[in-house]
């Protein structure tokens, strides 16, 4: 089977070939060399080291193991990008699958995982389950406040990308982010951080 290009992104290519994905982060030129491959090894490294621990709790691409060191090989979750499909079922679906998003939530922030980059374009509905993908943000942490920011970016990604029905969507993501039994305490940090009007 031939190489496709899926994505070209600012930090990494994303190819298919065989059923395989392969996340090669590329070369910045604008980086002096022996830099540029540490922060692109580090990086790789770590999102590797994410979706291992992800992939046991979550439905996450399992990576395979590899010597490159900037590249991340694992299963094409042949679905459909939630970001782009989302808003075309019914409501009542579109607020079951965000309160199974909430569920997952729930289990990554119980092992103490903070994604980084809760969008739905870096979600993957396939036969009614949804996989995470992009840990490339991602990192270990127990603290409420990371978890609150957590919920908050995907809270303004739902209200930039599926703006028509966000309030309800959120309202489901937070039923099913209930199942975390420290919920209650992300969640109220979610408003106090909202009324600061800054995460950082
Ligand atoms: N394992 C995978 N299965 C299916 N599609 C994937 C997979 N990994 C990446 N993709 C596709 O490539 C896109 C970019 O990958 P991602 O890891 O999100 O890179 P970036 O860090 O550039 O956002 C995703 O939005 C998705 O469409
Ligand atoms: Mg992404």
């Amino acid at each position: 089977m031939t190489q496709k290009i899926l994505q070209q992104g600012a930090e990494a290519v994303i190819l298919l070939e065989n059923n395989l994905i392969t996340k090669d982060r590329i070369k910045k030129s604008y980086r002096i060399k022996e830099l540029d491959e540490k922060i692109r090894k580090q990086r790789t490294k770590a999102e590797k080291k994410l979706l291992e621990k992800a992939s046991k709790i979550i439905n996450a691409p399992d990576p395979f193991p590899l010597k490159e060191f900037n590249k991340i090989k694992m299963p094409f979750i042949d679905g459909k990008k939630l970001s782009e499909n989302l808003d075309s079922f019914s409501l009542e679906k579109q607020k079951e699958i965000c309160k199974i998003i909430g569920k997952e939530i729930a289990k990554l922030h119980e092992a103490d995982i903070i994604h980084g980059d809760l969008t739905t374009s870096n979600m993957i509905l396939k036969n009614d389950l949804i996989f995470f993908i992009d840990f490339g943000l991602g990192y270990i942490s127990r603290k409420i406040e990371d978890k609150a920011v957590d919920l908050h970016l995907l809270k303004q990604a739902l209200e930039a990308k599926h703006f028509k029905n966000w309030k309800e969507l959120l309202g489901a993501v937070e039923k099913g982010y209930k199942h975390y039994k420290e919920s209650k305490k992300v969640l109220e940090r979610l408003k106090a951080v909202e009324k600061r009007g800054r995460y950082k």
